[in-house]
């Protein structure tokens, strides 16, 4: 029996380094990749992000008793999704921003058809490594179609041109929630679900992790709203007060910040919740939601 006690801190210390190592390793690309797009691809890959979606991935996989091993290549492809969706969300044409992960934005940094080359390579790599890394095939099948699903026109791109269409509008909170559950939610969700899907859950299993996404998925953009209006630049590594400048429509400028926080924290509540049934098996899962509630980047 392995007596070694783990923390979750070491737990989220050990899946971060094999997450950058898995990224590393699937992103490198042959020659006949042209080195200035090569060398964009890794800039925005590799930048310093939380990985908060492929930790999801990864601890979902283990809460249904699969090997880490078998889901890195699912982190890693919701990973590259979520990495060239904040390329494109930069660009001038959507969010226009010349910081990211306390960077210069990939188009500020290379140019502007290079970051839309950025994020059209990584679309096609995500789906490469799932469909040749995944076994057996029926999992790598059903991970390629939900995470379509997820990045597609009814989910985060959906999101995506509903959140451009939305600025400078009154929109409800209805119309704001369906804005985040799609551009953000949707990656969350789809992430655990991969996790599941590698490590053959059963379909109780599933929505409990559905659950805990959409509430965690939520919560999370409810902070990143709150982070633009009343974080620190240096912390987030992203422009502030963007939003307003935008005329996005966020939970601070329609509730106010009091009322955002609380709306973000019963989300967390929410999400812990909806984990019962996996019992110590979700712990880190839960670790990782109180985080969320916690971030200031
Ligand atoms: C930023 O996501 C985009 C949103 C959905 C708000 P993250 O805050 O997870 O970005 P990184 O990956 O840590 O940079
Ligand atoms: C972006 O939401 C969500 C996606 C990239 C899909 P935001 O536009 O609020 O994200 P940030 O604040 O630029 O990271
Ligand atoms: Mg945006
Ligand atoms: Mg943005
Ligand atoms: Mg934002």
């Amino acid at each position: 029996m392995n007596t070694k006690t783990v923390t979750p801190i070491d737990l989220s210390l050990e899946l971060r380094e094999q997450i950058e190592g898995a990224l590393r390793g699937y992103v490198a690309f042959d020659e006949d990749c042209p080195a200035k797009l090569r060398e964009a691809i890794e800039y925005s890959l590799l930048a310093p992000g939380k990985r908060l979606r492929p930790q999801l991935t990864l601890l979902a996989a283990l809460a249904c008793g699969a090997e880490i091993a078998q889901a890195l290549p699912a982190a890693v492809a919701v990973e590259m999704i979520h990495a060239y969706s904040l390329v494109h969300d930069d660009l001038p044409a959507m969010d226009d921003d010349d910081l990211r992960r306390g960077r210069a934005t990939c188009h500020k940094k290379y140019d502007e058809a290079t970051a839309i080359l950025v994020g059209d390579a990584l679309i096609p790599r995500a789906f490469e490594i799932i469909s040749r890394e995944i076994k057996p095939a029926e999992r790598a099948v059903r991970c390629c179609q939900e995470l379509a699903r997820a990045a597609g026109a009814t989910a985060l791109v959906g999101g995506q041109a509903a959140d451009l269409d939305g600025e400078f509008r009154d929109l409800s909170v209805t119309q704001l929630e369906s804005i985040h559950r799609r551009k953000t939610g949707a990656l969350f969700c789809v992430a655990l679900r991969m996790g599941a899907i590698v490590a053959n859950a059963n379909d109780e299993q599933l929505a409990a992790l559905d659950q805990y996404g959409q509430h965690l998925g939520l919560a999370f953009q409810v902070v990143d709203d709150l982070l633009d209006v009343s974080g620190s630049e240096g912390e987030v590594g992203k422009r502030l007060g963007k939003d307003l400048e935008k005329g996005k429509t966020t939970y601070p400028a329609m509730l106010g910040i009091q009322a955002s926080r609380e709306r973000a924290e019963q989300l967390i509540d929410d999400a812990c919740q909806a984990l019962g049934s996996f019992g110590e098996a979700a712990a880190p899962l839960r670790e990782l939601a109180l985080f969320v509630r916690q971030r200031n980047r």
